[in-house]
């Protein structure tokens, strides 16, 4: 069955085709960090009327590249949530309209499975059971996956997911948007250890996180008496450096609980080179292995939507032809 796939949750219009038999045969992102960059952050409004604009001339694209036709798509998978209102209702819109007059199933589909099942895109994919950890700009869990649709959460933020805390860190930092990466590129050039940031919630006991206070951290040094602004790179180095290790010592203390040696990682802050050299090293000296998505699928990507829908109607799930066009923002 060939699935096309829609992703419209927040700022990138994601379209891909994936095979059951032969794979993912094309997908296509349109990013829009230009259009927000000079508000410091997503607007929805805008984000919506871009989705409008680039989805039909993604969806051409995608068929093109997999020299398909229209007529030869079997069944499509959007994001149904969480996300954006606005954006979510394009992606919906388009996706069920597209399947009401192909008289196709359309398949809804949870954002964060798409990101949770992306690492099973790659070459060299992780075998089921595994922990995965999913860190992206709204979420940051632990969970059981046992296979498609078996997921247990095992720990979650409970206030800013990591990639928020990114941002909004950069934020106050003066970098641009995005943040995260902006922060990461900063945090590379710095040397950790000259500011003592806090590790929250890392002897709680229990799997949660938190990460509002390290932002409220960062602020402090900043408004403090000792601070020159030539300390920025290393300020930077120290707060990715207590997410890493609080992201880290939770991830191992998951797979001790639940008795596993895989962990996946996935979700746009899954991109940190520190994040992924911390836990590369923290499995190897365990004897296990950590699978990350491949680079181009880390942030959001319609193949990770268009994958979860073919797992999904893989595993039996019929999904509905002409239904209302139902989102859930806070899935
Ligand atoms: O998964 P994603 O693309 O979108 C959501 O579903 O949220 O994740 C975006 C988040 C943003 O918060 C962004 O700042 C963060 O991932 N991010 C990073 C890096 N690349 C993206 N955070 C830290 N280091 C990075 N290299
Ligand atoms: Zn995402």
């Amino acid at each position: 069955m060939k699935v096309l796939g829609i992703e419209t949750s927040c700022d990138e219009t994601g379209v891909a085709i994936y095979d059951t038999e032969a794979g993912l045969l094309s997908h296509c992102l349109h990013s829009q960090i230009d259009l927000h960059a000079a508000y410091g952050g997503v607007v929805p409004e805008l984000a919506s009327r871009d989705h409008i604009r680039r989805l039909p001339l993604l969806m051409k694209e995608v068929v093109r590249q997999a020299g398909l036709g229209l007529g030869d798509i079997d069944a499509v998978a959007y994001t149904a949530g969480p996300g954006l209102a606005g954006a979510l209702l394009v992606g919906a819109s388009v996706a069920e309209s597209f399947a009401l007059a192909r008289g196709i199933p359309a398949l809804p589909v949870h954002h964060l499975e798409g990101h949770l099942l992306s690492p099973l895109l790659s070459a060299d994919p992780p075998a089921f059971p595994f922990v995965a950890l999913l860190v992206s700009g709204g979420h940051t869990q632990l969970m059981r996956v046992r296979g498609v649709g078996d997921y247990a959460l095992l720990g979650e933020s409970v206030d800013d997911a990591a990639g928020e805390a990114f941002d909004k860190t950069a934020k106050l930092l003066g970098l641009g948007y995005p943040g995260g990466p902006q922060l990461a590129a900063l945090a590379a050039q710095g040397q950790s250890g000259r500011f003592r940031l806090p590790r929250p919630m890392l002897h709680s006991g229990d799997l949660d996180f938190s990460f509002s206070g390290l932002k409220t951290a960062v602020l402090n040094v900043v408004q403090g008496a000792d601070w020159q602004p030539a300390y920025m790179a290393d300020l930077a180095a120290d707060f990715q450096l207590a997410v890493v290790e609080v992201l880290c010592a939770k991830s191992i203390a998951a797979l001790k609980k639940v008795g596993l040696k895989t962990l996946v990682v996935a979700g746009g802050v899954g991109a940190n080179r520190c994040l992924r050299e911390t836990l590369d090293a923290a499995l190897a000296r365990r004897g296990g292995r950590v699978h990350y998505p491949e680079p181009a699928l880390c942030t959001d990507n319609g193949a990770m939507i268009a994958f979860a829908g073919a797992m999904r109607l893989a595993a039996g799930e019929r999904g509905a032809v002409a239904r209302a066009v139902k989102i859930r923002p806070r899935w």
